[in-house]
């Protein structure tokens, strides 16, 4: 599980989150909403130890992530994450972008991490785009194609920023279908969303971060559809 208990991080002078505390069951899926600025990927990017934080602690399976003695790439194996934009390699097909890091990080032989960015290719939808070059890849293929890579290390945990904004509206279905799947598998996930209805299907809680606190935290028949603060109940009025 993730134990994330009164984190603070602060940006020099700017305090982003102050006092966040959140424990993820494994097989959960949390949604996090909330304005931008709010300090929703930063939560994430401390997460996975790509950001220092002031004070507090998350535990990741009982490992301090932001520990000295901790091996902070050894514990991204087990958090998968995946951003609004991604940029594959361009030189490389979808295949061998998968394959890659397999084959670095994990060290498997070629052809097992080419069996591996197989099967992951084929879980998201594209087992008839292995040899294709990312370019020619539609925005909701190549986010699948992010996917896929995450998946490619088997990790416990996946963490997802706004994987569908940038996405022509036409193509946010196919990666939430993907996200959904995911979900449906027992993946233990936390993603940060705009899409408030995405969110209330498949979450089993949903937090509403509001200035780098959790102002509401629960199922979402409750903070969704029936929200007890009052800033929750304004935000979701505004992106409705
Ligand atoms: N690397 C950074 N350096 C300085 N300020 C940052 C950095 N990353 C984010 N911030 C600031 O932290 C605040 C929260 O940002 P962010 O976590 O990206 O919010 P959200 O994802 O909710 O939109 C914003 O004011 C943003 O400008
Ligand atoms: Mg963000």
């Amino acid at each position: 599980m993730i134990e994330i208990k009164d984190v603070h991080k602060a940006f020099g002078d700017l305090q982003v989150l102050k006092g966040v505390t959140l424990d993820v069951s494994n097989g959960e899926v949390i949604s996090v909403i909330g304005a931008s600025g709010s300090g929703k990927s930063t939560l994430l990017y401390c997460i996975n130890g790509l950001e220092p934080i002031q004070s507090g602690q998350i535990l990741v399976d009982g490992t301090d992530v932001h520990a000295n003695d901790t091996n902070v790439n050894k514990l991204r194996q087990r958090l998968g994450m995946v951003f609004q934009q991604w940029n594959s390699f361009p030189h490389l097909t979808t295949l061998e972008n998968v394959a890659l890091a397999p084959r670095i990080v994990l060290k498997k032989p070629k052809d097992e991490a080419r069996e591996i960015a197989s099967k992951q290719l084929d879980h998201v939808g594209l087992g008839d785009k292995l040899e294709v070059y990312p370019n020619k890849l539609s925005g909701g293929q190549q986010q699948r194609l992010a996917i896929a890579r995450a998946l490619a290390m088997e990790p416990n945990y996946m963490l997802f920023d706004e994987v569908t904004s940038a996405l022509d509206p036409e193509l946010v279905g196919e990666v939430l279908d993907a996200l959904r799947m995911l979900s449906d598998e027992g993946m233990t996930m936390i993603l940060v969303t705009h899409e408030i209805g995405f969110a209330r299907d498949v979450s089993d809680r949903v937090a509403y971060v509001h200035e780098g606190v959790i102002e509401e935290i629960g199922p979402p028949s409750q903070v969704i559809l029936d929200p007890q603060s009052e800033r929750t109940r304004k935000f979701l009025s505004a992106v409705r």
